[in-house]
């Protein structure tokens, strides 16, 4: 049967990434059979501004009702002064919770083409390959209460509260252990266990669940130690399983590690396989208009969602496989470019990715 993908493209260089990651869609439908129609919406600020919300109850309705969802990116300063409950990034927040997308994969892989953009030295991230887990419908993100309350004193005081349910950590949990059981085998959980009650208990029900998975070696490091050993010794990493905030800020400093932000692609998965895919990083608003930004993390969101949620591993591969050759032929955009590559816009990396794909 026809699968369907809703595409959000957002704001900044939503629009411009989410572009080249449907021409690519557009190629696998036209030449290689792949079985899919997509539909796009506005979400964000770009629904902001024409429905006075970021997500409009149809949007929710048309993501609930796709096979899968291919997000660009939303937020940036012209909608940073609104109120945080129509900010853009609300949008986001309540597709992952509506959608229960609480299983986030954010793989950090390094292609070797790539060892001298990376900003730690080529033999610390050569062959880099981590997955983040990160548990993306909970914790502080979500936690109740929550708010800006004016104490007795008159001043203002900000509060947000972080909670971890154990039926939470759990599924979580098992994500991890089962994408360890096809890689290394080896899963470190962090958490800040040393200081919060929430993450005592994280490492707890961790534990309990790692009973399940005897092949599997658990380990806990607390956050600020995984922070520095992600740019001390990154490789003895396989899998990193952690809470919605710690896993937003440990991914990003990842990404760094192979060459840009706007390399890493990820999947926010459902119980059920149903996903949405993006790439990690933001709207990028200091180059947006400017066809400058890399869509291949965009790319490989769709090789992602082909690969998770419909089955389509040798279709993925072909993505993978393009992405790696043009980066073999030299193509960089400006965050990955080094002396003596050809460096090019976000159009012509679109366009040598499809020459590949031919
Ligand atoms: P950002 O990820 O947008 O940008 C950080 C830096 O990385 C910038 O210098 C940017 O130019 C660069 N960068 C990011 N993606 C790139 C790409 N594909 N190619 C080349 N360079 C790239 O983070 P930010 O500046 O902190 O946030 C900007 C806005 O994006 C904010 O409104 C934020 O809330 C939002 N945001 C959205 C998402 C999302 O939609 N998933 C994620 C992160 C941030
Ligand atoms: C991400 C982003 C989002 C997050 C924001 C925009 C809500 O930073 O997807 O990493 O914090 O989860
Ligand atoms: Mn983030």
């Amino acid at each position: 049967m026809t699968k369907k993908v809703l595409v959000l493209p957002g704001d900044g260089i939503g629009p411009e990434i989410v572009g080249q990651a449907t021409r690519v869609l557009d190629a696998l439908i036209e030449n290689h059979g792949l079985d899919v129609t997509y539909e796009s919406a506005l979400v964000g600020g770009s629904s902001y501004d024409a429905h006075e919300t970021p997500l409009t109850d149809e949007v929710l309705t048309q993501a609930k009702e796709a096979d899968a969802i291919l997000l660009g990116a939303v937020g940036g300063p012209k909608w940073e002064q609104y109120d945080i409950s129509v900010r853009p990034e609300k949008a986001l927040l309540k597709l992952r919770s509506e959608l229960e997308l609480f299983g986030n994969l954010r793989p950090a892989i390094l292609y070797k083409q790539l060892a001298d953009a990376s900003s730690l030295k080529p033999e610390l991230v050569a062959d880099l390959d981590v997955l983040i887990v990160r548990e993306l419908t909970g914790g502080i993100y979500f936690g109740q209460p929550r708010g800006i309350r004016t104490l007795e004193n008159g001043e203002r005081q900000g509060f947000n509260t972080y909670v971890y349910s154990e039926s939470e950590v759990e599924r979580i949990a098992h994500v991890a252990f089962k994408a360890a059981m096809l890689r290394d085998k080896r899963v470190c959980s962090v958490d800040k266990a040393n200081v919060l009650e929430a993450t005592e208990l994280w490492r707890e029900v961790m534990e309990r669940v790692g009973k399940e998975y005897p092949k599997v070696e658990l380990t806990h490091m607390y956050v600020d130690n995984a922070a520095m050993q992600l740019v001390r010794a990154p490789k003895q990493f396989d899998v990193m399983v952690t809470g919605n905030m710690f896993g937003d800020i440990l991914s990003d400093c990842a990404a760094m590690l192979t060459g840009s932000i706007g390399m890493l692609p990820s999947a926010s998965l459902d119980a059920n396989g149903k996903g949405m895919y993006e790439p990690i990083h933001g709207s990028a608003p200091d180059i947006a208009g400017q066809n400058k930004a890399n869509p291949l993390a965009t790319i490989l969101s769709v090789s992602m969602l082909l690969r998770h949620s419909f089955g389509e591993g040798a279709l993925a591969d072909k993505i993978d496989q393009a992405v790696s050759k043009v980066l073999d032929q030299g193509y960089r955009t400006g965050d990955i470019h080094t002396e003596g590559d050809t460096l090019v816009s976000t159009t012509e990396m679109g366009d040598a990715v499809l020459k590949e794909l031919a």
